[in-house]
């Protein structure tokens, strides 16, 4: 069980330190863990729109295009298209599982390098994919490589940063997301014109930054939690001087190894996490990780450039399209990082529930009225439902996408910090599985009022935060308990003394 994980979210214990040049390099490296999982979820959109790969792996999804009076909203539903998307995302899924003992078990370092390793083999598999099993199997294996990254890049941030930056670079993991799926857009936008093998171009580029990330991984340092809490204390003191870049770290040391012992006496975290005290934070980390895919955000990620398409765009506009909406997702990601800590993260997020609200329902009104099942939207309709999903992603890029991630990483007590963090990366994971599973099928069946269906859950996701989601701002992270939960008028009640709580008795009210 790894002893620390993030405790950004408020004042921390102040200790000394520079940030380091090799503190740097390590965040930049494992950074590319991100970028990786950004530029999957942003590559498949583009590609499955691509002639040329449906061609070769999806005839029957290719013929239904090219005829004529084709329904737009259903002519790419197809459901081992989507298994091609999805099935990144189920691995994931069942690889996190694995990737949280290997973290804990042989450290965050060696789960990079096995994820890494990963990623390297299934770019190869889908680039050189000559039939769909391959490139499914490829796909597969890249979501083993995502399992892996997504548990160990955000922890290994946090161990590493100094305390006083440790919010803001876990938001650059987020950060690293977005730039991945914008470059992936890009890509997408110049190998769609080369024939007949773009395809392999987009998905084989990410090589690149699996090379990258596999090398860099043997360049890095493990962290010096991970070191001292697998019994190498002597190594995590020479490691934490080396990244802080001073003699004196006694105090951060002596943290550290209290920490980890105090999170060695838990034997069980997961039998910890049922206890009713853990309940707040466990419902708060899955319900977020719920609401944060079902606000319908990968609907647009990962299929932009055919959502683009039905709407009326050509190939190159749509893909253009998805460009402009990348931008526009890494520039306001940036917002969450200046704010998110002035003005809270419950403001950021109901202010993006009326803005995500609005522009899903707008968008739904005008595809409904305008857009039937053959014909295309006008060009400026199609410009108008371009500028609405560019600030639908602008408000989910300050908001849920990043507060997705930092919130369950700050709301745990040490004891079951990590355990509860592998339960919030793996139901994203299922959702995201979902979401990538089920949109083109339910576009087909439910036309425009798809967007309804999102607006509706995130007039749902308004009220919840509204009413259930306490501020975290500004509260240390080991004070939670005391100051968030016991404080607040529903979650009080799971708030129980620890004999109490063996005995598994809940108090009302
Ligand atoms: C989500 C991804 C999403 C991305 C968009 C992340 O926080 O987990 O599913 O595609 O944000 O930027």
């Amino acid at each position: 069980m790894p002893a620390v994980i993030t405790t950004h979210g408020g004042p921390t214990p102040e200790h000394d330190g520079k940030i380091t040049f090799y503190v740097i390099l390590c965040v930049i490296i494992s950074a590319f863990g991100g970028l990786l999982f950004g530029y999957d979820i942003g590559i498949s959109g583009g590609v499955t729109s691509m002639d040329d790969f449906l061609i070769k792996f999806f005839p029957a999804v290719y013929q239904k295009k090219k005829h004529a009076h084709e329904d737009n909203y259903c002519k790419y539903d197809n459901e081992y298209l989507q298994l091609f998307t999805s099935s990144l995302y189920i691995a994931a899924l069942v690889a996190s599982f694995a990737a949280s003992k290997v973290c804990s078990k042989l450290g965050r370092r060696t789960t990079l390098q096995i994820g890494s390793f990963f990623f390297v083999a299934g770019v190869v598999l889908q680039a050189g994919g000559v039939n769909l099993a391959m490139v499914v199997l490829g796909r597969i294996i890249l979501g083993c490589g995502v399992g892996f990254g997504n548990q160990a890049v955000p922890l290994f941030l946090s161990e590493l940063a100094p305390a006083k930056i440790r919010g803001a670079l876990n938001i650059c993991f987020q950060l690293f997301i977005t730039i991945g799926i914008l470059i992936a857009g890009i890509i997408n936008y110049f190998t769609s014109n080369i024939h007949p093998h773009g395809w392999r171009i987009s998905l084989g580029l990410a090589g690149v930054p699996a090379v990258i990330l596999l090398v860099g991984s043997f360049a890095i340092c493990e962290t010096p939690t991970s070191l001292i809490e697998r019994n190498q204390v002597d190594q995590g003191k020479a490691t934490l001087r080396r990244i802080r870049g001073i003699d004196n770290i006694t105090a951060e040391f002596d943290s550290i190894v209290a920490a980890s012992e105090a999170a060695k006496r838990v034997k069980n975290p997961f039998h910890e996490l049922m206890r009713p005290s853990s309940r707040p934070p466990l419902v708060i980390a899955i319900v977020l990780q719920v609401f944060q895919q079902f606000t319908g955000i990968n609907a647009i990620m990962f299929y932009a450039p055919v959502l683009f398409q039905t709407v009326g765009f050509g190939n190159n506009a749509a893909l253009l399209s998805t460009v402009i909406t990348g931008l526009v997702n890494v520039f306001s990601t940036l917002v969450s990082i200046y704010t998110v800590d002035k003005a809270g993260r419950r403001v950021l997020l109901l202010e993006a529930c009326v803005q995500m609200f609005i522009t899903q329902t707008v968008i739904g009104v005008l595809l409904l009225l305008h857009l039937k099942p053959a014909g295309s939207l006008s060009s400026t309709e199609a410009i108008v439902v371009v500028v609405l999903v560019c600030v639908y992603v602008m408000g989910f890029a300050w908001s849920w996408g990043p507060l997705g991630w930092l919130i369950p990483s700050e709301t745990f007590p040490l004891e079951t910090r990590t355990a509860g963090f592998a339960c919030a990366v793996s139901s994203n994971m299922l959702c995201t599985f979902i979401i990538a599973q089920a949109f083109l099928s339910m576009m087909c069946h439910m036309k425009a009022g798809i967007f309804f269906f999102f607006a509706a859950w995130i007039l749902v996701m308004g009220l919840f935060t509204l009413f259930l989601l306490p501020e975290t701002k500004g509260v240390p992270v080991d004070s939670m308990v005391e100051r968030v939960w016991k404080q607040h008028w529903f979650w009080k009640r799971y708030m129980i003394d620890d004999d109490e709580n063996d005995n598994d008795k809940v108090i009302k009210g």
